[in-house]
């Protein structure tokens, strides 16, 4: 396993891979668990050689957010990915990804609006760029995602088809624990009382999955549902629940089309997303 902290020399490693083999890139800030594992096995099963990315991306944080804090382990990470038979790891530090006068970003204007950005001002101009330069420095034919980072994934796949990126976005399904709650490396904020009850947003998801499937179209029914669900234990504060078009992202009323419903709430200070698609087929 290849272990590349530079720009210039991943580039030079893509270039000559691309002659004869399938490049394919998963993307993670690092600290992986048991669903970036899953990523790179997707990686794995569709291209020659695999290439992990570990960054914990600057630009996509709030002031107020996470960042100092987010957790950090790249012997671990080494470890986990050498298991995987990895071929590369990609871990330049901020300077090499954002030298001095950095000024250029992507804005994806009509899905950041929705969910997630409209509280996380600038997270997905952050998003959109570190990953279009990932993009750039690592040259992959596939870019695997995990679909619990629902609006991330949208985004990332507008932007290459908006850019006419020469590449495949794999989306890949959201990888739970037994119990349902959805893998994050933010799970390991929670103290055990909290990802007890962090596990009611999975029970809500799966409220509303059942009165999908049993003829519920009207979305302010399914919310109140998760509301219920979610407001019935202290300690959970909702942020957001929507159902919206699976693709455009904007909120229905009714659901006639394939839908996501999408659910941001805070356990204590822990910030948890999840989501499913609710759709006929
Ligand atoms: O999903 C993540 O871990 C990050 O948002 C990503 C895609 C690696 C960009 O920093």
């Amino acid at each position: 396993m290849r272990i590349i902290e530079t720009v210039k020399e991943m580039q030079g490693v893509a270039d000559e891979l691309r002659k004869d083999r399938k490049i394919g890139l998963v993307p993670t800030m690092g600290y992986l668990h048991e669903g970036h594992i899953a990523l790179v096995k997707k990686a794995r099963e569709i291209s020659d050689v695999v290439a992990v990315s570990i960054f914990v991306n600057p630009t996509q944080f709030g002031p107020s957010e996470d960042l100092a804090r987010y957790p950090r382990d790249f012997e671990r990470d080494r470890g986990l990915l050498e298991r995987e038979k990895t071929d590369i790891i990609f871990f330049p530090d901020v300077k090499e990804m954002y030298p001095e006068r950095y000024s250029t970003y992507i804005q994806v204007r009509e899905l950041e609006n929705h969910l997630c950005g409209k509280t996380r001002t600038g997270h997905f101009i952050g998003v959109a760029t570190v990953v279009s330069k990932l993009f750039n420095i690592v040259k992959p034919h596939f870019a695997v995602f995990g679909q619990k980072d629902y609006q991330q994934l949208k985004i990332i796949e507008r932007m290459v088809r908006d850019l006419n990126m020469d590449l495949k976005v794999v989306p890949y399904p959201t990888v739970r624990e037994p119990d349902g709650l959805a893998m994050s490396s933010r799970n390991t904020y929670l103290s055990p009382a909290e990802r007890e009850k962090a596990l009611l947003i999975y029970a809500s998801m799966k409220k509303v999955e059942a009165l999908f499937k049993a003829g519920q179209r009207d979305v302010s029914v399914l919310r109140e549902e998760v509301k219920q669900v979610l407001s019935s234990e202290e300690g959970v504060q909702i942020e957001y629940i929507t159902i919206s078009d699976a693709e455009t992202l904007v909120e229905i009323d009714r659901i006639e089309n394939k839908a996501v419903l999408a659910i941001a709430c805070r356990v204590g200070k822990t910030r948890l997303i999840d989501n499913t698609i609710l759709t006929e087929a």
